[in-house]
């Protein structure tokens, strides 16, 4: 079995899906590793550390595709290059098979085995696969990192001679795997911290971190039976609304985080709560990709409102690739290996696996 990757388009996506350390467990499972040409290097990776564990550098994209059997990457693939993946030949990738369904659904109708890794049941034995939390964890954390140094305060409670500085207060909104993150980042560098989600069972564990949750009734109602949230009815959104409101008041930093899979991100943050924040505020909104929990998050850009400041990024993790890229890589190579059968020498598209059942695209 071939395995390959080649470049993403780096202007969006810094990430790679085969560093060394996981080109050196492909190989030692049996798989033979080509990589197109300088494939690592943005990150550090040069060709060179890469042919000293045997994996093949190749020149030519078409050559490359051709010749391999599995394709792992973090987007799809341009449309010139999908055009020459072959039947049989399989895919693995963040494929983001919501917004991407037309160019999915040609590529499975040529016979290519797609598997979208964004569709993972959150089950025990997919844990070491969960691209989604690998990325979220350190989404979360920079996220925080990145608020803290537009905020033009100091975080931690200082109490010094000269007078006292009061801890800057934090608010999470949303508390899945990037907010837990999050938040425990930020209480770590002193700040104090308040978050909500729409999922009673977050409640635990946002405290357990130390955060102060915010509780809006009904909340119970909005988990579905895979841990995701629901979208909130219109008599929640108002009661949340107005415990937000009442709260942005007196928060310095607000980290956004809400997503619903497969949905537009629900709008939280509306523009009358942004008007009654202080000056000097951050917002990072780091469901800016979905069309953000603010009204006035822009994808890619800083907004500043009467000084409030509203962060939307659309990739946070190219802000560290080499961190990103070692998680998602090891969960790549995870997946793989379940997929790969070491007997026979090939993939085994096992539809009994709940883990290949739901993440391919038929
Ligand atoms: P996500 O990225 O889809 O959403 C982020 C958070 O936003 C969620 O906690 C969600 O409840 C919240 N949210 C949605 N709408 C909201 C609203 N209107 N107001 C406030 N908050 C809102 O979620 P993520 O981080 O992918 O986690 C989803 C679930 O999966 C969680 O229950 C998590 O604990 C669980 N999980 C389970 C794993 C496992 O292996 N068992 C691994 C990772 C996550």
């Amino acid at each position: 079995m071939k395995i390959c990757s080649i470049s993403e388009n780096k202007k969006f996506e810094k990430r790679i899906s085969v560093t060394p350390e996981t080109a050196k467990k492909y190989i030692s499972l049996g798989l033979e590793v080509s990589l197109i040409e300088n494939y690592g290097s943005h990150l550090g990776y040069d060709d060179n550390q890469y042919k000293e564990l045997g994996v093949n550098i190749i020149k030519d994209e078409k050559e490359l595709i051709n010749k391999s059997d599995i394709i792992v990457q973090l987007a799809l693939l341009s449309d010139d290059k999908s055009s020459l993946v072959k039947e049989n030949q399989t895919l693995v990738g963040l494929f983001n098979p919501y917004n991407n369904k037309d160019k999915i659904n040609n590529l499975s109708k040529k016979n290519i085995n797609i598997f979208s890794l964004e569709l993972l049941p959150r089950i025990t034995r997919a844990q070491s696969m969960d691209v989604l939390s690998s990325q979220a964890n350190l989404a979360g954390y920079k996220a925080v990192i990145d608020s803290f140094s537009n905020f033009k305060k100091a975080i931690p409670m200082m109490m010094t001679a000269a007078g006292t500085i009061p801890p800057a207060k934090v608010l999470v909104v949303g508390a899945g795997v990037a907010g837990l993150q999050a938040i425990a980042t930020a209480k770590r560098m002193g700040a104090v911290v308040f978050a909500t989600d729409v999922r009673i069972a977050s409640k635990e564990q946002v405290e357990s971190l130390g955060g102060k949750f915010l509780t809006i009734k009904e909340s119970e109602n909005l988990e579905t039976e895979g841990g995701y949230a629901k979208e909130a009815s219109e008599e929640f959104k108002k009661k949340q609304e107005k415990l937000l409101g009442e709260t942005l008041k007196k928060i310095d930093i607000v980290i956004c985080t809400a997503l619903i899979p497969g949905k537009k991100a629900p709008l939280i943050i509306k523009e009358s709560m942004i008007n009654n924040m202080q000056p000097g505020s951050v917002i990072f909104d780091l469901a800016a990709v979905q069309g953000g929990n603010t009204a006035y998050t822009e994808l890619d850009k800083v907004i500043d409102k009467n000084g409030i400041k509203i962060i939307g990024e659309a990739n946070i993790l190219n802000k560290l690739p080499v961190s990103a890229s070692s998680l998602y890589s090891q969960n790549v190579f995870n997946f793989v290996s379940n997929l790969y059968d070491k007997e026979s020498k090939k993939i085994n598209i096992n539809l009994e696996d709940e883990i290949i059942a739901k993440t391919i695209i038929k």
